[in-house]
């Protein structure tokens, strides 16, 4: 491990794996290490210092694991938690090291999904309370309406693996109408967290044609590329040996690997990970 500079994605849960997905597709050389605090998810309810004490405390974890570079694959941890880790943790504790979220690359080409120019926000309560959507997507699109919705029970459902059941219809289909109710010139649904692609096929069911529905995947997986271009001094530390290593916060690895080999679309090996 000690010479392995793998890339650190990290997330509350399961919902990064889907990011992870679309980073290992695109950029298959590079190691990895995926952590999930399953042990204290979900993050969307809680407040601000938590879920940057939380964010930081597995962000330091994957620094001691060797990561010069971790991805907040998270929305609620990049809505609440990267400033203070970029403007003020790394500054002062990890200088030469890098955490990026998935917030910002996703607002910086939303605007241009969306034909008619009002876009839905889908996210977590505490992604949505930050407003950072709102402000990001009108710093790079102000010509763009978003109109933001919080789907609090939508992670729950996820997490504990009832996103295909028949239960999920009714919360899919409420936030769905009230977002849908605040314009009926909506034509593009973001996907503001990293749960909720699992939840597109249900969501199809309930949404009328010509809506588009866009998970944040490959958006940030193409700006991780982007990235390492335009900074060689960091592409050129990371090891490239094709090896992913999954690990957890929370004992029950095996209930983790169930779940994450959904997420991740391919067989999860985790191991635990206590927490400090
Ligand atoms: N996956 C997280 C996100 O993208 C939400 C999960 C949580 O609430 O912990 O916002």
């Amino acid at each position: 491990m000690s010479n392995k500079q793998p890339i650190g994605i990290f997330d509350s849960g399961y919902g990064g794996l889907t990011v992870f997905r679309s980073i290992a597709n695109l950029l298959p050389d590079y190691d990895y290490i995926y952590l999930g605090d399953n042990a204290r998810a979900p993050y969307g309810n809680r407040s601000f210092n938590t879920i940057h004490q939380y964010t930081w405390e597995c962000v330091q974890l994957l620094f001691d694991m060797g990561c010069p570079l971790v991805i907040l694959a998270c929305n609620t941890a990049s809505a609440k938690a990267l400033r203070t880790i970029q403007q003020r943790d790394l500054l002062n504790e990890e200088p030469y090291k890098r955490v990026l979220g998935v917030i910002r690359p996703t607002a910086e080409v939303i605007g241009s999904y969306s034909r008619t120019k009002e876009i839905g926000v889908l996210g977590t309560k505490g992604t949505i309370q930050s407003g950072s959507y709102l402000i990001e997507i009108n710093n790079f699109f102000p010509d763009v309406k978003v109109h933001q919705q919080a789907c609090p029970i939508w992670v729950p459902l996820v997490e504990n693996g009832e996103h295909d059941k028949p239960g999920a219809d009714y919360f899919v289909k409420k936030y769905l109408d009230q977002v849908l109710a605040q314009s009926d010139k909506i034509d593009t649904l973001l996907l503001a967290c990293t749960h909720y692609p699992l939840l597109m096929p249900k969501m199809q069911e309930y949404l009328p044609a010509g809506i588009k529905v866009v998970p944040q995947g490959d958006i940030v997986a193409s700006s991780l590329q982007d990235y390492l271009r335009r900074h060689p001094e960091m592409e050129q530390r990371l090891s490239k040996g094709r090896v992913q290593q999954f690990f957890t916060t929370s004992d029950d690895t095996m209930d983790f690997d169930h779940h994450a080999s959904i997420f991740f679309g391919e067989e999860v090996k985790s191991e635990y990970i206590p927490l400090k």
